[in-house]
């Protein structure tokens, strides 16, 4: 970690550490080379096409879960860029097929709404079909693609004996924050059902969710999973993985300040230049509590505060911390493993400005990439 003068930093600001982002890189492109998995960017997860110049020296693409993060991925980070999209809309599929050279279906019927324009299509685009396997070890509903009801993928009934034809790969998305004994439960599960169509594949897309780069994950495991099933399946080329927490993860900032501190029904509350709402919102919505430098996450001792946000959600705060002096106006609040799922979510709520983005770079400097005002505002109504 680089030792960061935040007081110098325009806050509020998503601060990445170029450094930090460089290790999980390094990381993620060694257990490339020694699983033979593709390992692909999840744009929805971490989207800061400002670091995508480092990025790509380390993977060969992107993937996309709309059009304008397939051109994102094209425009600002090349390679190859792959798509899942829930559904594909008539208007955009032109387009997403000039960027994508693999195309995943949400349904049998997308895929043939769609195959006569891949047959047409001058550039060979490679397609599958994403399946459910009804199995997830996901604990909060809202981040399980397999509920009962889901939307997310082709549950075993709806396919027939053998693969529609012009279907070269399937895909699946089960795991959130994952290690890769959940990832080979999974595949357990889907051998049972899915078998007879494991053996027709060319490729096969086993989605995100891996935190390969989270302490403890134990790489050498997943490895050999991947190269197990290189090795049971011959006809499998190419197994991919697309995480996105895992490229971000612990790898910056969102920096704030303290504006106001006010007490109320015997709590005391720092109001920040930032919103947990707004700037934050997986904290509300997984939920969980992000950690902030130099405080603890309870309610212990003589400076215990909570973090409120701007906006008048009154849910909008976080916290009881304890800290080891009291704060006062002007106070630096480092919440930590800001980088992934929330420059992608930010909102304007009560026209909240979006917080800065800036990079710490490995030089230890400070680069400013992007501040937002009143027309970002309302650019977007
Ligand atoms: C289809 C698909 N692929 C990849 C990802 C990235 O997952 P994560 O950021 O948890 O690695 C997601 C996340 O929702 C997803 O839905």
């Amino acid at each position: 970690m680089s030792k960061i003068p935040f007081e110098t930093i325009p806050s509020p600001c998503f601060l990445l550490d170029e450094k930090l982002l460089r290790k999980n890189l390094e990381l993620i492109q060694s257990i490339a080379q020694k699983s033979g998995a593709k390992i692909i960017l999840a744009l929805k997860g971490f989207s800061m096409y400002s670091s995508f110049g480092l990025v790509k020296h380390y993977v060969p693409g992107t993937t996309a879960s709309s059009l304008n993060e397939a051109r994102l991925g094209a425009l600002e980070f090349g390679g190859e860029v792959h798509a899942y999209n829930v559904a594909y809309l008539d208007k955009e599929f032109e387009e997403m097929m000039q960027h994508c050279g693999h195309i995943t279906f949400n349904s049998i019927a997308q895929w043939n709404k769609f195959k006569g324009k891949i047959s047409q299509n001058t550039k060979k685009i490679s397609c599958a079909i994403r399946i459910n396997p009804e199995y997830s070890e996901v604990e909060t509903d809202l981040y399980n693609p397999c509920i009962p009801g889901s939307r997310l993928g082709v549950t075993i009934q709806h396919f027939d004996k053998n693969l529609p034809e012009g279907i070269e790969g399937l895909h699946m998305h089960n795991l959130c924050e994952k290690d890769s004994y959940a990832l080979e439960r999974t595949w357990l599960e889907i051998e049972k059902n899915f078998s007879h169509l494991l053996t027709q594949i060319s490729w096969f897309n086993m989605g995100g969710g891996h935190l390969m780069t989270k302490k403890g994950y134990d790489h050498n495991h997943l490895i050999e999973f991947i190269q197990s099933v290189y090795k049971k399946y011959p006809n499998i080329k190419e197994i991919i993985l697309e995480p996105g927490s895992a490229f971000g993860w612990q790898t910056g900032y969102l920096v704030s300040k303290v504006l106001d501190v006010v007490e109320s029904g015997g709590k005391e509350v720092a109001i920040l230049d930032c919103s947990v709402s707004a700037h934050m919102p997986d904290c509300i919505e997984m939920p969980y509590t992000a950690k902030i430098t130099d405080a603890e996450s309870n309610n212990k001792g003589e400076n215990v505060y909570l973090m409120g946000g701007l906006t008048c959600l009154a849910g909008d705060y976080m916290g009881p911390y304890s800290f080891k002096k009291p704060l006062k106006e002007g106070d630096i609040i480092v919440f930590e493993d800001m980088m992934h799922y929330t420059m992608v979510k930010t909102t304007t709520f009560n026209g909240v400005n979006l917080p800065n983005i800036g990079i710490w770079k490995e030089n230890n400097t400070f680069e400013l990439i992007k501040s937002f005002g009143y027309e970002e505002y309302k650019a977007r109504l």
